[in-house]
């Protein structure tokens, strides 16, 4: 789908994440607080600050970020394969400061992890490396067989079921993976990378199957991952600097971007089905002030929409700072850079707490490609500025 803005105050820091905005449902993930630290003594360094989220069930959550931004610590610590330093971390409803050691292999049952490098026992069968995550589980062996069957065959794997991962593809031992992840019924799946290894086609496989699964059954999924391709099926992109979380994306649904897209003028001329196709690639996100959504002199790769809240466009000139504009809701800002495949030719900060919309690159094309008034309508506009 589309590139998640980087939100970064206007001195550079991160800034905080902005909060949920759904609280209805009940959350299945609660992170206070959040500290980590590596190392000890003089080499002790901290990895994660001050971290707040909330994920609630049934959520598909993107985690991304350059390496070393956190985010995997940030997974292994929601799925207990680390013991929380400072903070306070509840997750699926359990205080993971106060299990025990029995308390928490119990928990992990519960969640279901998903890692590049699958873990596939070599010697064993698909089934077999399915039924395994079974083995300590309440069904009995032949419930289990069964179940592990049932599975391999949902993720397309039921022909394979007696092969050992070494006959299968990468794309096959992912969703072997998969299969055993979901054995238990898992609340919560963790995965990191999971299609990094993978081809296009094989890793869009992988993501439907997450997001079907979670579909049917309530499943909150947190992908910890680099691959631009995995953004379609998120429900929310969480972006994670320096340890910090830098900016959380919601994508809301088609008929609020719908309605808002009608009421733009640069819209004005698309038809309802045009209209629908870029809402579905619109990315929804609140910005608090301060933040500095477009940088002059950044490579550009992002198209903004203003739903609420104003925004200022400054120009700087021979080391100094102008101000040329106030952006208000159903403007736009963004487009130069893209239409003219240059670097952005002004800094765009929010003044007052604002909602955006965004469409990627890619998204941008495609929508001046499906409307030729989109493009007119975008040119007009820019030239009165002028
Ligand atoms: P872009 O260059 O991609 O990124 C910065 C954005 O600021 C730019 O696109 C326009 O959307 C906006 N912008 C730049 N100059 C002006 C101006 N003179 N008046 C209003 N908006 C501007």
């Amino acid at each position: 789908m589309t590139e998640v803005v980087a939100a970064t105050s206007s001195d550079g820091s991160p800034v905080r994440a902005v909060r949920g905005i759904d609280a209805s449902r009940s959350s299945t993930v609660a992170i206070r607080h959040v500290n980590h630290f590596f190392g000890a003594g003089e080499l002790r360094k901290q990895t994660l600050f001050d971290n707040e989220l909330d994920i609630a069930r049934g959520e598909i959550v993107v985690m991304t970020g350059p390496s070393g931004s956190g985010k995997t610590t940030l997974l292994t610590l929601i799925g207990a394969l680390r013991a929380v330093q400072q903070g306070e971390l509840t997750v699926l409803g359990e205080n993971l400061h106060a299990l025990d050691a029995r308390g928490l292999v119990t928990f992990r049952r519960h969640v279901g992890f998903i890692f590049q490098a699958h873990n596939l026992f070599g010697s064993l069968t698909a089934e077999q490396n399915v039924r395994m995550a079974l083995d300590l589980g309440p069904l009995s062996a032949a419930d289990a067989t069964r179940r592990a069957r049932e599975l391999l065959g949902e993720l397309g794997l039921g022909e394979r079921a007696g092969y050992t991962p070494a006959r299968l593809s990468g794309g096959q031992r992912q969703r072997v993976a998969i299969a055993r992840a979901l054995a238990n019924r898992p609340g919560l799946i963790l995965a990191d990378e999971p299609t990094a290894a993978l081809d296009a086609q094989s890793g869009r496989i992988v993501m439907e199957l997450l997001k079907r699964y979670s579909n049917e059954h309530g499943t909150t999924v947190i992908v910890v991952t680099h691959d631009q391709r995995v953004l379609d099926a998120a429900d929310r992109i969480v972006k994670m600097v320096d340890g910090r979380i830098a900016s959380d994306v919601r994508l809301k649904s088609a008929e609020m971007v719908c309605a808002f897209l009608r009421s733009c003028p640069v819209f004005a001329d698309v038809g309802a089905e045009g209209l629908m196709r870029i809402a579905g690639r619109v990315l929804v996100e609140r910005v608090p002030v301060g933040t500095l959504v477009v940088r002059q002199g950044d490579a550009a790769d992002t198209f903004y929409m203003v739903r609420s809240g104003r925004l200022e466009v400054e120009i700087e000139e021979g080391g100094t700072r102008r101000s040329v504009r106030f952006l208000g809701p159903g403007e736009f800002f963004g487009e130069i850079a893209l239409l003219q495949g240059g670097v952005r030719t002004a800094t765009v900060t929010v003044r007052e707490p604002a909602e955006l919309l965004s469409l990627s690159k890619d998204a941008f094309q495609e929508a001046i490609e499906a409307s030729d008034s989109f493009e007119q309508e975008l040119r007009r506009l820019i030239f009165q500025r002028q």
